[in-house]
């Protein structure tokens, strides 16, 4: 029977890669990467790694736990007064609010330097592996993510295109960074790589669709100021369809990224 990968799984390897001393930055580090997450990019990246690989490898899990290190140190920096000022995340004291500003940040500095030990505690003598985790830091950085970030907190937003340029970069890059290292590591084919990134494109755009839908209150950058509310949500289920086609194109057992595409609505994993 194949091992299940769920959330308690991802909390288990995260815990064995949490350091192991006491201060108050550590604290704030616990506060947020145990702070109720719903762990999707870990579980994307292990379970593409295992219908790609057969099984779930030292090298996925390493990944796995360092993406969602990227993920965490990611949100503490969104939420601060800097960026996007929110005092609540998933339904407690964002991190600042709860340690203060200096913990806060240096949590997330902390926990993006915790990634790179994961990363380089794994098994770096495998091509596939290193290869992977190239993908990881460069979808998490300058041209990444962060990009991402910088689009979203500088740029003017009026057309469909330039939401999905912030979309694509500030979520897909992160999501991307789960199924295409979970492909590389599995030992996916160039051919499949590509495939696999439109999926992981298409979705991470869609997962940012549906977010802005889920934070219509919130005043901030979003699909709806191009979009109507249907709009939005015709776009996410075009969106979905898509990625349910793409997975249907592998020669893999993708059902559980279908799975994941059709919850996404809902977000409930
Ligand atoms: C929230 O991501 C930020 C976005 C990129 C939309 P998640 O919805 O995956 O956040 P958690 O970790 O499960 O709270
Ligand atoms: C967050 O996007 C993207 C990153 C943290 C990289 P949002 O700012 O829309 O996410 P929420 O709404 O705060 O979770
Ligand atoms: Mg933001
Ligand atoms: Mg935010
Ligand atoms: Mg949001």
């Amino acid at each position: 029977m194949k091992n299940s990968i769920n959330v308690e799984y991802v909390d288990k390897l995260l815990k064995e890669q949490f350091p192991k001393i006491n201060n108050k930055v550590v604290q704030a580090m616990e506060y947020s990467l145990f702070g109720g997450g719903k762990r999707f990019r870990p579980l994307l990246l292990l379970a593409t790694a295992r219908a790609v690989a057969g099984r779930i490898t030292k090298g996925a899990q390493h990944l796995a736990c360092a993406l969602e290190c990227i993920h965490t140190y990611s949100l503490i920096h969104d939420d601060l007064p800097a960026m996007d000022n929110d005092d609540v995340r998933r339904g407690k004291r964002s991190c600042h609010m709860q340690y203060g500003e200096a913990s806060a940040v240096l949590s997330g500095d902390a926990l993006l330097n915790l990634a790179m030990e994961i990363v380089m505690d794994g098994p770096m003598g495998d091509a596939k592996y290193r290869q992977a985790a190239r993908f990881l830091f460069k979808m998490s950085g300058i041209c990444g993510m962060i990009n991402g970030q910088s689009l979203d907190l500088f740029s003017v937003t009026s057309t469909l295109d330039d939401a999905n340029a912030v979309a694509l970069h500030k979520t897909g890059d992160l999501l991307r960074a789960a199924i295409v290292c979970g492909a590389y590591v599995g030992g996916a084919t160039e051919d499949q790589i590509a495939l696999f990134d439109e999926i992981a494109h298409n979705f991470g755009i869609c997962y940012q669709v549906v977010d802005d839908l889920l934070d219509r209150e919130k005043i901030e950058k979003s699909f709806l100021d191009v979009l109507s509310e249907q709009g939005c949500i015709n776009y996410a289920q075009k969106l979905t369809d898509r990625v349910k086609e793409l997975c249907d194109a592998l020669p893999y057992d993708l059902d559980f990224l279908k799975h994941y595409a059709d919850k996404n609505f809902t977000r409930e994993y």
